[in-house]
C-alpha cells in the first residue's frame, strides 16, 4: 500500500486519518447525546464528559492534521464522476472539514465558559485560553446543532459512497478501503500514477 494520496487511491495515512475521525466523530455523537440523559446520581455523570471533552481536545489536533494532509497530497482522479457529482461532493466533503472544525471550537468554548479550564482525562488540564461572555446554554445549543448537521452530512455522504459501490460499481469507496490489491480497483480511470 502507499502512503501518500495518488491518482487512483488514497493512501495508507488518509485512509487512517478518515476512519478514526470518521468512527470517533460517530462515537462522539453518541457518548454527547446520552451524556444529555445522565442525572446527577449517574455513575457516569462526572466521567462521560470528562471522556467527551478529552476526545475533543484530542480531534483538536488531529482534525487539522488530516486536514493538513490531505492539502499537501493530490487528489484521485475523480473524471469518472458526473459533473453535478463532482460538485456536490467537493461541497459536502469542505463542509464536513469546516464542521468538525466548528465543532471542536464551540465543544472548548462550551467547556471554558467562566474562565474552566479543561481537562485532558487525568494528564494534565488545558487553560482557557479564549472565554466568551455567553450563556452556556447557548453556546450548548450551537454547539449541538453543529453536531446534528454533521451527522446528517455525514449519512448523505456515507450512503452516496455507498450509492457509488452498491449500485455504480465504481471505485469511489474502495479507494478509502485499506488492504486492497490494486487490480481490485476497477478502471474507471486510465489516468497512470505519477
Ligand atoms: C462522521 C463520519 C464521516 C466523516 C466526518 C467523513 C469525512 C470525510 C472527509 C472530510 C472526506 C474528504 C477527504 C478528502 O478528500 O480530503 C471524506 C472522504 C470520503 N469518505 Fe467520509 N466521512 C465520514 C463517514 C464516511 C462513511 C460512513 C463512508 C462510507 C460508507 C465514507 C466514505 C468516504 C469516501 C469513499 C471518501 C472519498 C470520496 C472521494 O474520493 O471523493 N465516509 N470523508
Amino acid at each position: 500500500m502507499r502512503i501518500k494520496d495518488s491518482g487512483r487511491k488514497y493512501g495508507t495515512i488518509t485512509i487512517l486519518f478518515h476512519w478514526v475521525t470518521a468512527i470517533v466523530m460517530i462515537g462522539m455523537f453518541i457518548l454527547g447525546y446520552w451524556m444529555r440523559t445522565l442525572d446527577y446520581y449517574s455513575p457516569y455523570y462526572q466521567s462521560a464528559p470528562r471522556i467527551h471533552e478529552s476526545i475533543g481536545l484530542l480531534m483538536f489536533v488531529f482534525v487539522p492534521l488530516f486536514l493538513f494532509w490531505r492539502l499537501g497530497n493530490r487528489n484521485p482522479d475523480d473524471s469518472h464522476l458526473k459533473d453535478y457529482e463532482r460538485l456536490t461532493a467537493g461541497i459536502v466533503k469542505k463542509l464536513l472539514y469546516l464542521l468538525m472544525l466548528m465543532l471542536l471550537v464551540s465543544g472548548y468554548l462550551l467547556s471554558t465558559i467562566g474562565d474552566t479550564p479543561v481537562q485532558l482525562f487525568n494528564w494534565f488540564t488545558i487553560p482557557a485560553f479564549i472565554t466568551i461572555d455567553e450563556s452556556k446554554l447557548l453556546v450548548g445549543k450551537i454547539h449541538e446543532y453543529f453536531a446534528y448537521i454533521l451527522m446528517l452530512f455525514a449519512a448523505i455522504h456515507g450512503a452516496a459512497a455507498l450509492k457509488h459501490h452498491f449500485i455504480d460499481k465504481d471505485d469511489t469507496l474502495a479507494r478509502m478501503l485499506p488492504n486492497l490489491n490494486p487490480k481490485d480497483i476497477q478502471e474507471t480511470t486510465k489516468k497512470e500514477d505519477k
